[in-house]
């Protein structure tokens, strides 16, 4: 399948959840003898496209990597940048979310962000909680260790309150509280930015999804890359532990 028939919205099979893991933005910049930060602000623009295309080919759920637990050891300038980008483009973009209908959510443990812009995030998922066109999260200070042990500590807690016994903790239920719970299964993960790794990202969820990487830089990563990729996507044989020949006659 080539992207021109992609385009042309032929009938392919479209993953129904796509999660990126967006890299590159420092190289990027580097590159052109700017500072970290100017990639990191071009990279927004591509965010806007994946959004967009993804929407228009029918995804339900998108989930973007912005930065990880980890990401707090980098310089705090850089930090502090991208806090302001990310509260920067939540106000600018929010209403068009919402117009679009997408729900947008914020996966991670946000109670490290600035009060301002744990409100900002609050009213944001608040007003767009009802869209049901797609749903949109953006994983900030996520780490997929911290999904897993978060969602574990909940299963205690019940256990504990004597709500839950140990026999019912299932994969189900441990799924239940993770932070994707309700979403459709992850079907394709991407990485730009050339690296073959996952960088403590959604763990859990990738268990059997399809990945994708690509030398690509975020910056540049628009929607003809995003095609390209849910075109690679439609070409996988997704076999879930059976033999190739059990998934083509059960076709
Ligand atoms: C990804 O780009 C954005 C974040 C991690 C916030 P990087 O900033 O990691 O860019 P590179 O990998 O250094 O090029
Ligand atoms: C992963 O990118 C996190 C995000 C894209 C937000 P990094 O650039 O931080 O990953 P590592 O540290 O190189 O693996
Ligand atoms: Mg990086």
């Amino acid at each position: 399948m080539t992207e021109q028939q992609l385009q042309e919205n032929s009938d392919i099979i479209i993953p129904k959840h796509i999660a990126i893991i967006m890299d590159g933005n420092g190289r990027w910049a580097q590159q052109r003898g700017k500072t970290r930060v100017v990639g990191h602000k071009n990279g927004v623009e591509s965010v806007r496209a994946v959004v967009s295309t993804a929407r228009k080919q029918g995804v339900k759920a998108l989930t973007l990597f912005a930065f990880s637990s980890e990401n707090w050891q980098r310089p705090e300038k850089e930090v502090t940048v991208l806090m302001d980008l990310f509260m920067f483009v939540l106000t600018r973009e929010v209403k068009k979310l919402h117009k679009n209908n997408i729900r947008f959510q914020v996966i991670g443990d946000v109670s490290r962000f600035s009060d301002k812009l744990i409100k900002k995030i609050t009213d944001a998922e608040k007003l767009t909680e009802n869209n049901n066109d797609m749903v949109l999260s953006i994983a900030a200070n996520y780490g997929g260790r911290w999904d897993i042990t978060h969602a574990a500590k909940q299963l205690a807690q019940k256990v504990n309150d004597g709500e839950l016994a140990i026999d019912d903790i299932t994969e189900q239920s441990l799924d239940q509280q993770t932070s994707l719970a309700g979403l459709p299964e992850l079907d394709l993960l991407i990485r730009t930015g050339g690296d073959f790794r996952i960088s403590n990202f959604l763990l859990w969820q990738a268990a059997y999804a399809e990945f994708y990487f690509t030398e690509v830089l975020w910056p540049d990563f628009k929607e003809d890359e995003f095609l390209k990729a849910m075109a690679c996507f439609d070409q996988r044989e997704r076999r879930f532990g059976q033999t190739g020949e059990q998934v083509k006659s059960s076709k």
